[in-house]
């Protein structure tokens, strides 16, 4: 699979309704919605004032990745408001199973997400329990952020562990993704890649997502 999911961060807010058309008209599977609480980063994004436009303009599956303290909190808020996949950090949880069972009580895809700095295997618990995981190939908190190398042996152990076992858990990484490392990240296993920055600054950013899918 070769999901291109763009990153909302970098849209321009003043002319949201725009950039959303534009990925209603491009070959992007989903939008990546980042919502961030400064705690848990030391950044904030924005939150639910935003779903309701994405939901109302955004004809694209909306990939809800939280990073946040607490989501045990706000899961189900994120649900009611249009969320198609929502998606929390492992390491700001204690147990993330009560937090993917709200989820899975919506009828909402779950995934389960963990920073650069945390050990790879501590998802291998929750391969059979969730939708996705996401791997963060850059620390959470900011758009434009250079792509880290290591998350390459990371996306190929993860790989080897959903196919040994048989299971349709999708990868997804992000962070500095772009059209140059798109092919790689797709050929070591990953699903689908968020790109923020690499789309919404590109010059052509429907010609950007095509290359990422390496669609002519
Ligand atoms: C970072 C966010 C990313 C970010 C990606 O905390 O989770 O989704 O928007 O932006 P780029 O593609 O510019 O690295
Ligand atoms: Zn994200």
């Amino acid at each position: 699979m070769k999901i291109i999911a763009p990153s909302v961060l970098s849209a321009d807010f003043g002319h949201l309704a725009q950039d959303l058309e534009m990925i209603n008209r491009s070959k992007a599977d989903w939008l990546h919605i980042d919502v961030m609480d400064g705690t848990f980063v030391p950044n904030i994004s924005f939150g639910f004032p935003l779903m309701e436009p994405m939901r109302k303009y955004c004809k694209k599956p909306l990939d809800v990745h939280l990073m946040i303290v607490h989501p045990e909190k706000y899961v189900e808020r994120f649900c009611d408001a249009g969320a198609w996949s929502v998606g929390f950090h492992l390491e700001a949880v204690t147990d993330p199973m009560p937090v993917l069972d709200l989820i899975k009580a919506k009828g909402v895809r779950t995934c389960l997400t963990i920073n650069p700095d945390i050990d790879v295997k501590r998802l291998v618990p929750y391969l059979d329990k969730v939708d996705m995981v996401l791997l963060m190939s850059v620390f959470a908190g900011f758009g434009g952020q250079k792509f880290i190398p290591e998350t390459m042996d990371k996306i190929r152990f993860i790989r080897e562990e959903i196919d040994y076992r048989g299971l349709n858990t999708l990868i997804e990484i992000d962070g500095g993704v772009n059209t140059q490392n798109a092919a790689e990240l797709f050929a070591a296993g990953a699903d689908a890649l968020v790109a923020g920055s690499a789309v919404f600054n590109a010059p052509d950013p429907e010609e950007a997502i095509r290359k990422m899918k390496g669609q002519p």
